[in-house]
């Protein structure tokens, strides 16, 4: 990856929480391109200089990376050029090579991909543009977000359908044997997180795809912490669309996602905004009647008008910098840490209940759990008094304390919370 040094020192002279001579030295240094080779998730000496390439400021004990991740300066440097190009130049466009880019990173066809701006668009998207009917019946986890729980309810509000839930459990099989106990003759979709926002669990999506499949199921994934976290092969993964967001584990700028839609499922998937881009170039007021051919030949039929071009520039160095390090190395680091948590966590013994399986194929970054006794937004208040930032889990009274680890953070700020946990066991 070409860090661009003239602008990376340029943006961060303005932005560093580092001096000018400690960017100097890890620019010099480039210590972090790993050329393929195997990093271990215990370097700390590597992930320590990783950990120097992001502006994030070292008062604060940052383990919300569930909720966006900070970017690194290669990124914020991508978005600040590419936007000083449209400004001093009149440059137009300049996204249009991130939909390839997006589809190689996740394991799709450069057509199969929509840009958005968030999981939520996506989820919107898939959810309203799915053809169902009144008593056709959706099933969810008792664990969704905001963004994969109201579209649904909302299409119960208009349309009638009908919403079914499950509680994620502590295996995959289990899991997959709560969803088939749902399904019956109404069934239509599965509409499932990858990792649901509450405790983070890694749901067998490859499975549940496949079990819509051989039911004639639609399997529309919220995939809002899959991107970036792990190596995904949508195709192999089977999913008709997949809602992703590259301000998260992607460590992109904040407001940038995309939507996976299945190529042959793009004719069932109804598109609703239309607009500059959306069809197949034939339009005609002048005809009568006017005349519209058909949509794009791909997952453009499902975004239209002017994107931002040095948001998409910075996801395209999000997906570089990620490259650079090494997706696996990345994934093995986050899954060390989040292993980590895990085990301090159960040092507390029963005095603290934690929420994430630890069945090695549902586990990764992020854990969820409770202090016995403790109320956790007293607890998290707390926490944010000493500077450190986790998110609490108020929904559908999970009333949990969420904890998620990326490749910036290092085992000691781990301790740092455990410390805080302590004081109240
Ligand atoms: C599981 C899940 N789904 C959806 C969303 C919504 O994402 P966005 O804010 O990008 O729309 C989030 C955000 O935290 C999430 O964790």
């Amino acid at each position: 990856m070409n860090f661009s040094r003239r602008g990376f020192l340029r943006s961060a002279s303005v932005l560093a929480a580092l001096t000018m001579t400690e960017l100097q030295a890890i620019a010099a240094k480039h210590h972090i391109k790993s050329d393929g080779k195997t990093i271990e998730p215990d370097d700390e000496a590597y992930w320590k200089t990783v950990r120097q390439l992001f502006p994030l400021t070292k008062d604060w004990t940052y383990l919300n990376n569930g909720t966006f991740g900070p970017s690194p300066y290669p990124v914020i440097d991508a978005m600040r050029t590419s936007q000083m190009d449209a400004d001093m130049y009149g440059n137009y466009g300049g996204y249009d090579n991130t939909p390839p880019k997006i589809a190689k990173f996740v394991g799709a066809d450069h057509d199969e991909i929509a840009l958005t701006h968030n999981v939520t668009e996506g989820i919107n998207i898939a959810c309203w543009g799915v053809p169902l009917k009144k008593g056709d019946e959706v099933i969810v986890t008792t664990h969704e977000h905001v963004g994969n729980a109201l579209p649904w309810m909302n299409r119960q509000k208009v349309h009638g359908i009908v919403i079914k839930k499950y509680t994620p459990a502590s295996t995959a099989h289990e899991t997959l044997n709560r969803i088939s106990s749902l399904i019956n003759s109404n069934t239509r979709v599965i509409a499932t997180p990858h990792l649901p926002c509450t405790q983070g669990q890694v749901l067998p999506v490859k499975e549940i795809c496949q079990l819509a499949k051989d039911k004639g199921l639609y399997s529309l994934i919220d995939g809002a912490h899959g991107a970036g976290m792990m190596h995904l092969d949508l195709h192999d993964m089977g999913c008709d669309t997949y809602a992703s967001c590259c301000h998260k584990w992607m460590l992109g700028p904040k407001g940038t996602g995309f939507l996976y839609v299945r190529k042959e499922f793009q004719d069932t998937l109804q598109a609703f905004y239309s607009g500059g881009g959306t069809d197949d170039g034939k339009w005609d007021l002048m005809t009568d009647p006017v005349t519209t051919k058909g949509y794009a030949p791909s997952a453009h039929r499902y975004f239209g008008g002017t994107q931002a071009n040095g948001l998409f520039a910075a996801v395209n160095a999000a997906i570089d910098f990620i490259e650079t390090i090494g997706q696996a190395n990345i994934h093995n680091r986050i899954k060390y840490l989040g292993k980590y948590t895990q085990d301090r966590l159960l040092e507390f013994g029963d005095k603290v209940e934690l929420l994430t399986p630890t069945e090695e194929r549902s586990r990764c970054a992020v854990n969820g759990f409770r202090i016995k006794g403790v109320d956790y937004s007293k607890f998290y208040n707390t926490c944010a008094e000493n500077k450190i930032r986790i998110r609490m889990v108020p929904e559908n009274g999970i009333n949990c304390l969420r904890v998620s680890t990326h490749i910036y953070n290092n085992t000691g700020e781990v301790d740092k919370l455990m410390d805080m946990v302590k004081k109240e066991v």
